[in-house]
């Protein structure tokens, strides 16, 4: 957590982006168009000598090509060993400017500004970097750290709805896994603000994780919760005109990873039944078709975290108690999508 700082409001924020970038020889600001328009004004100020570098948004544009851009822009402003580059966006734009930064010259400081709840309680912590390749994701990256990351809400307020949906399925699904009284707030609000309270634990709970077990080997895992049955189906849809984000996927991830827990018996019945609740509260959790029910069950059969053939997932088993790399068969999934489809309709 020695990297990360949280700013009530976009003040605090340029005070230190400005500290910061004194100590180096030249600061580059990564944006793509969007953020370009709603964040770089908030921070410019503050930056008022650095370069900015555009690329095209969204995951289409994660790409080398993409870096190339980057690594053009440093070479032809001279960026030299001691640049910083800042990279102002959401995670697209964290992953991939931590991995040009890391590559360029053997390595330059980068600063993660994160600008999407996604990328703030998620994809701006845990030092992983990378780019999607040949259409596998994150299929070329590393690991390292950023120099700092410096988080405030005040950027939220130009996100549309749906991407600030996408991102409370992490923040839910973090205080699943680790954080009971937190949740217990989700259920109690009547509104939700996305403020800095709900934003800070949230990264807490991921930067314990991964602090404690960066290669994965084994707590950080239960970060894993909603993912394997939840990114069979965000790959499933993506081929079909009806594409989830990957926090509504995740959110209905979970929901079929509690029924699954429930009746592997590892989570009381309420505890399954209050997960439901909260997530139908922010999520159109949508009725499951046989062949999608049919694609969750070969794609998750796939899943990179599996051992050989056997699924291997990480679940809750109360609310905020997790277990993982547990073994689940095929007719275990598809139980749990039907018990999913009557609990929801
Ligand atoms: N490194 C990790 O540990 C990690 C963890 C989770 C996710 N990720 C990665 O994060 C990416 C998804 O991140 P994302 O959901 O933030 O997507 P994103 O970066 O594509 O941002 C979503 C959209 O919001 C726009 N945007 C960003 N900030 C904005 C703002 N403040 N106002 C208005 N528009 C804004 C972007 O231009 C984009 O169109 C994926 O590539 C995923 O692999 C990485
Ligand atoms: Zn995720």
């Amino acid at each position: 957590m020695s990297n990360i700082s949280f700013h009530q409001d976009i003040a605090t924020l340029k005070e230190q982006l400005a500290k910061l970038s004194t100590g180096y020889s030249a600061a580059f600001i990564l944006c793509d168009e969007n953020t370009e328009t709603h964040c770089l004004p908030l921070v410019h100020e503050a930056l008022t000598n650095a370069f900015v570098i555009r690329v095209r948004s969204g995951e289409a544009h994660k790409t080398l090509q993409s870096c190339d851009t980057i690594w053009f822009a440093l070479t032809h402003r001279n960026a030299d060993r001691r640049a910083l580059l800042i990279n102002l966006g959401g995670g697209v734009i964290c992953d991939m400017g931590g991995f040009a930064a890391s590559c360029y010259k053997r390595g330059i400081d980068f600063v993660h500004v994160p600008t999407t709840l996604l990328a703030m309680v998620d994809a701006s912590v845990g030092g992983k970097t990378g780019v999607d390749f040949d259409n596998y994701k994150n299929q070329i990256g590393l690991f390292r750290e950023a120099a700092a990351v410096l988080i405030c809400p005040a950027f939220l307020t130009t996100l549309d709805g749906r991407q600030l949906r996408s991102g409370m399925a992490e923040v839910i699904k973090h205080y699943l896994i680790a954080d009971e009284a937190a949740f217990h707030a989700v259920e109690q609000s009547e509104k939700l603000t996305y403020d800095l309270a709900l934003i800070e634990k949230a990264v807490r709970i991921k930067s314990h994780f991964t602090q404690a077990d960066p290669d994965e080997q084994n707590i950080r895992k239960a970060l894993n919760y909603g993912h394997t049955i939840g990114h069979a189906l965000e790959s499933h849809r993506l081929s079909t005109d009806a594409p989830l984000l990957h926090g509504e996927a995740i959110a209905i991830g979970m929901a079929v990873e509690a029924l699954i827990a429930q009746h592997l018996d590892m989570l009381p019945e309420e505890d399954a039944g209050r997960v439901l609740t909260v997530l139908r509260r922010y999520f159109d959790l949508p009725v499951l078709s046989t062949e999608e029910i049919s694609a969750i069950i070969a794609l998750s059969a796939q899943d990179k975290k599996n051992a050989g053939a056997t699924r291997r997932m990480a679940l809750i088993t109360g609310i905020g108690s997790y277990a993982v790399d547990v073994a689940v068969g095929e007719e275990q999934v598809r139980e749990a999508c039907i018990w999913y489809n009557n609990g929801i309709s």
